[in-house]
């Protein structure tokens, strides 16, 4: 497709400023092209329209603002009306994401001169099944492998915490920071536990509809009406001067960020051959969006109190997002922690930094630091279950709100017939999506045991890297093994809180968390070992000191390691403008040298080497 799909497709990338290939490691960068010049032809801002019907409020609303026309696919989703090769066409959300992933996998390559398999895409937390279903089609259809689709908000804090040398060790009180994202579209907060090469997500909450083109909207709104007044022009039914107008209003949006000042806009030939100009200064504007700055803070509020911390609990605030630039929108947020908030990240790069990490660490052909993510689930998801022949229907919460992820649960049914599980978000006012149901699922191939009785069915849920949810597996258990399961145990436990009253019922329901069952396969393994225990104990003193050297050893690899990054991390940023780019190669190069080093010849050296190692470099830089 090539040129013509890049003449065409000018601006695809707006939007999407968090989608990143492996290559954003080495290259570190790839540069989103914003200019604007054919209005229909130039999507923006997309990613919202994956996974919706097209009858859908929030894509009708949608479709009355955007520049370009969506129409409705066969299947009732989304499609976009462009001209492609001097004829019209219609695509699937899907291939027009399709096509911007993989003009941005022919961009990775050509910079790389390799081959990009691998991605890492990142999406909004709230995204539902449906719409993180509809991305990975998206990636598919370009061709790329996705190793995971991350929370845009882990990404930030991946970003945040790999470099941290300081973070508090494994068995330490973790350190607690809150991310607070207001990008383009929506607005996003997350609060995690770091310890040393780990992060625990606490709490994620959002407010999908605001974020910085609301406050451009807010600015067109007023001019617009302005304009209609004072030169009698409808701007709202001229595309272009529309599109034009939010440019000026971004760029003023921007300077009364660094300026309180009476600002001018003005705009030449705006339309019908007309001049145009007005002014504004912060406070006005900040009048004008009174609204939008109040639903500032209860995101935050919601967060502290679902991660059930005080405020004195908190380390830091990190912002990230363009719309956080606006004073006000940081005035809100370190007013409500009462506490200076800090701008450690890069605010336009640190999503798909965090996802290029992420999809370093994912990939087997990358060499990077292991980092441990837990996330949490954003939406309570529950099984509703029914089958044709026997009486009997029911339903259980399998995951509730802030659940671990990436998490599998068994759950046991009691059952003679095959029957149907249907999935669905629990509480469907908190998801901002119009559809609650998730999907369904057939259980087939039950019967009635040799005896009659029920058979016991193990189903296996789960909500995987991607925060899919699926049911995974289902097995019957035989009758005659049912005695000597050791797993049973546990489980019964557990269900018995959660389906008081039903127990004797036909129907009976287990859940049984996965951690439950590796912690009854290691008591089994203990026991076995039992023997060997005593003989164990003198051993143990010389293990201990050999644990010390071997840690004191993978130290001082570390060091070398974190080194190395550290310093890559300055050459493409505080450094950047200090040293040219002659000097910026040979340093990259050296320290290729080392990273390659660290995992060759270097991989298993004794610690005075590393220190030696560490010592050369911190001469040499
Ligand atoms: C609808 O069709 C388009 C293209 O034909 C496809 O990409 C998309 O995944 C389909 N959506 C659903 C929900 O099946
Ligand atoms: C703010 O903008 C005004 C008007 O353009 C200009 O005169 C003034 O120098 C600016 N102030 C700063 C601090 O940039
Ligand atoms: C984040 O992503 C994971 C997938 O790694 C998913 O399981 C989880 O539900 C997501 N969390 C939020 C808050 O969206
Ligand atoms: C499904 O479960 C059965 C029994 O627990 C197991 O043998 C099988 O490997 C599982 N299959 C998958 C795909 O997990």
């Amino acid at each position: 497709m090539g040129l013509e799909l890049e003449e065409n497709f000018k601006g695809f990338l707006s939007g999407w400023s968090s989608i990143v290939c492996m290559s954003w490691v080495i290259k570190n960068k790839i540069s989103f092209p914003q200019i604007v010049t054919n209005v229909k032809n130039t999507l923006h801002g997309f990613k919202k329209l994956h996974g919706r019907a097209f009858e859908d409020p929030y894509i009708q609303a949608e479709r009355a603002k955007l520049p370009y026309e969506l129409q409705k696919m066969p299947n009732g989703s989304v499609g976009v009306k462009v001209r492609y090769l001097d004829e019209e066409r219609l695509f699937a959300i899907e291939q027009i994401t399709g096509m911007l992933l993989a003009k941005l996998k022919e961009t990775s390559e050509s910079a790389l001169k390799k081959p990009v398999a691998d991605c890492v895409i990142s999406v909004p937390s709230f995204f539902t099944d449906a719409e993180r279903r509809s991305v990975m089609a998206a990636a598919q259809i370009a061709g790329l492998n996705c190793l995971k689709l991350m929370n845009e908000t882990t990404a930030v804090a991946l970003a945040y915490g790999i470099y941290k040398q300081d973070l508090p060790a494994l068995e330490e009180k973790p350190r607690n920071v809150v991310f607070v994202d207001m990008g383009h579209s929506a607005y996003q907060v997350s609060i995690c536990a770091f310890n040393k090469g780990k992060l625990k997500v606490l709490a994620t909450t959002f407010d999908p509809f605001i974020g910085g083109r609301n406050f451009d909207e807010a600015l067109v709104d007023y001019f617009s009406e302005e304009f209609r007044t004072k030169y009698k022009l409808n701007v709202k039914e001229n595309p272009r001067a529309l599109l034009r107008l939010y440019q000026e209003c971004e760029k003023l949006k921007k300077l009364m960020s660094a300026n309180a000042s009476d600002l001018p806009l003005n705009i030449e030939c705006f339309m019908n051959d007309l001049d145009v100009s007005s002014k504004m200064n912060r406070a006005q504007f900040e009048q004008l969006c009174a609204a939008l700055l109040s639903r500032v803070e209860p995101p935050l509020r919601a967060a502290m109190d679902q991660a059930k911390l005080q405020r004195e609990d908190i380390y830091s605030i990190e912002i990230v997002g363009g719309a956080t630039r606006i004073p006000a929108v940081k005035e809100q947020i370190s007013n409500f922690f009462c506490k200076e908030i800090s701008t450690t990240l890069n605010a336009d790069e640190a999503v798909a930094r965090g996802c290029a990490l992420q999809c370093a660490i994912l990939s087997p052909a990358f060499k990077v630091r292991e980092f441990s993510i837990t996330d949490v689930v954003p939406y309570s998801v529950t099984l509703r279950w029914k089958s044709s022949y026997e009486e009997g229907t029911g339903e259980c919460e399998v995951f509730s709100k802030n659940h671990a992820a990436p998490f599998s649960k068994v759950i046991t049914f009691h059952k003679k017939e095959p029957f149907d599980l249907e999935a669905y978000y629990t509480h469907p006012h908190e998801v901002p999506y119009p559809d609650s149901r998730i999907g369904r699922f057939t259980i087939q191939n039950v019967g009635p045991q040799h005896d009659g009785d029920n058979s016991k069915v193990k189903v296996k849920v789960r909500v995987n890297i991607h925060g899919l949810f699926s049911v995974a597996n289902a097995s019957v258990i035989e009758k005659q093994n049912i005695e000597g399961d050791h797993n049973d145990t546990p489980m019964d436990t557990e269900s018995s809180s959660k389906n008081q009253g039903r127990d004797d019922e036909l129907d009976k329901m287990q859940v049984d968390q996965d951690e439950g069952i590796q912690k009854s396969q290691a008591e089994q393994q203990n026991q076995g070992d039992e023997e060997t225990e005593n003989a164990g104990s003198e051993a143990k003193g010389k293990m201990m000191m050999q644990d010390k050297l071997e840690k004191e050893r993978n130290d001082a690899k570390n060091a070398v390691e974190e080194y190395v990054y550290d310093f890559r991390d300055k050459l493409c940023g505080v450094f950047e403008k200090f040293i040219t780019e002659e000097d910026s190669n040979k340093l990259t190069l050296m320290l290729e040298d080392t990273e390659n080093w660290l995992y060759e010849d270097g991989e298993d050296q004794p610690k005075q080497v590393y220190m030696d190692k560490l010592q050369e470099l911190r001469v040499r830089f």
